[in-house]
């Protein structure tokens, strides 16, 4: 009798009492088929793929995102000649960001003068819809950070890359590869097509860069402040050299927009990287936002705590995912930490940041 009705208490307490998720749950090797929370450390296979000397890895897909956006990583040694054909989008917007290491960026839009840049760490890269632009990695020890909207264009890479698999997760494969050619027949230039890919083969890249940029006199580049882009313009921002924003409501937070809803237009997200001080006093805000959203940290360490999940801690290159509706809190526990924000909407952690915060001249926050 007894002994029944402890069982008849388990039993209720085991279907009552869920289970709550646990860190394991949260961190995986691969961005999931369809929107949930998640991280992936750096180097994870996600869905990795090598075309020649690049590795490719997709932490926020277009099924992990909903279709939001893409986030990804290409790490590869130097290289004499260019990473990829010239080309447009005519239906993705791509920003390009240097993680470590360095890249030249190159964009052309509408007729007017091409633009080339030095990118080095930190630098930012604005490719809006229908610019002609290519790359070209120039250290060894090179890490390109991309962001792409609307989300699922890593579909092209799957179709043109290998399969990578690694125990080591080593960056990408040490191997000596010759520079691949850079024609295309014509049924692959229509193939690329399908996946928004449409080759510029008179594009001819400009080498007179000076200081890091062609043309040299009507551009400031490591040198002075730049502005956002007009709608519709591709632009740069050297790192530390954009608009900032002071936030002091939480510990000291300074914003740099990098893509706001006037350079998204239609495709409304926001781009942004967010330095945070050490968390003391009050605790961090727990936010629920309409859109997707995810950080990759650039420095430092963040700690997030996502819906149910126990406190997560991302080192450099790590990712979250939060969809759309899922609760989180994020904060510092180190001195300072940078990180790349992006999400859907236009009312994500960096705009309600930056209206509540006073415009700023500095990448530091106050000594107090
Ligand atoms: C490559 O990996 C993807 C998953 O990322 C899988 O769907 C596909 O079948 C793999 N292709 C090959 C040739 O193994
Ligand atoms: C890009 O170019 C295509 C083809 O010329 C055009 O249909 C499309 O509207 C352009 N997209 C934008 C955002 O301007
Ligand atoms: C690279 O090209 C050279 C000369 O064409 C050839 O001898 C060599 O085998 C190639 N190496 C690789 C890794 O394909
Ligand atoms: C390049 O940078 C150096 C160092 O700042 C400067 O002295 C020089 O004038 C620059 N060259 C041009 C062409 O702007
Ligand atoms: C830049 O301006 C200087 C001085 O006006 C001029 O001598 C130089 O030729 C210009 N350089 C380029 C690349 O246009
Ligand atoms: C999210 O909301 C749930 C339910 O209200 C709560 O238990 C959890 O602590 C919240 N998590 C965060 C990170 O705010
Ligand atoms: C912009 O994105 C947000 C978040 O995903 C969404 O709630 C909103 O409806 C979108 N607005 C437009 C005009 O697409």
């Amino acid at each position: 009798m007894l002994s029944s009705t402890i069982f008849l208490l388990v039993s209720l307490g085991a279907g009552l009492v869920k289970s709550s998720p646990t860190l394991e749950d949260l961190f995986l090797e691969n961005a999931p088929s369809s929107p949930r929370a998640y991280v992936i450390p750096h180097y994870a296979n996600s869905h990795a793929v090598t075309i020649d000397s690049q590795l490719y890895r997709f932490t926020v897909t277009g099924p992990s995102s909903g279709y939001a956006f893409t986030l990804m990583s290409t790490n590869a040694p130097s290289s004499d000649s260019l990473g990829v054909l010239p080309h447009i989008h005519r239906e993705h917007y791509e920003n390009f960001f240097a993680l470590k290491g360095r890249f030249q960026l190159w964009a052309e839009k509408d007729g007017n003068e091409q633009q080339a840049r030095l990118l080095t760490q930190g630098d930012y890269g604005s490719v809006v819809r229908n610019t002609t632009h290519t790359f070209q990695i120039l250290d060894p020890d090179t890490e390109m950070v991309g962001v792409i909207v609307p989300g699922g264009f890593e579909d092209l890479f799957y179709y043109l890359g290998t399969n990578y698999t690694s125990s080591t997760d080593t960056p990408y494969v040490p191997t000596t590869y010759n520079d691949s050619s850079t024609s295309v027949d014509s049924e692959t230039m229509e193939t690329l097509e399908s996946y928004d890919v449409f080759a510029q083969l008179d594009f001819e890249p400009r080498r007179d860069l000076i200081n890091g940029t062609a043309p040299v006199n009507e551009t400031t580049w490591h040198d002075g402040a730049n502005d956002l882009g007009n709608a519709g313009e591709p632009y740069f921002v050297a790192n530390g050299y954009g608009p900032k924003y002071l936030n002091s409501k939480y510990g000291y937070q300074v914003i740099q927009p990098l893509v706001t809803s006037t350079q998204a237009q239609d495709l409304n997200y926001t781009l942004s990287t967010i330095s945070l001080s050490r968390q003391t006093k009050n605790s961090p805000p727990s936010y629920t936002l309409d859109g997707a959203a995810a950080f990759e940290v650039l420095e430092g360490m963040l700690s997030i705590q996502i819906g149910e999940y126990p406190l997560a801690r991302l080192n450099m290159g790590d990712v979250a995912f939060i969809p759309a509706k899922i609760n989180f809190t994020y904060y510092s526990e180190v001195a300072f930490t940078k990180v790349l924000y992006v999400s859907s909407g236009t009312d994500g952690v960096d705009q309600q940041l930056i209206s509540g915060a006073e415009e700023w001249d500095f990448v530091t926050f106050p000594k107090y």
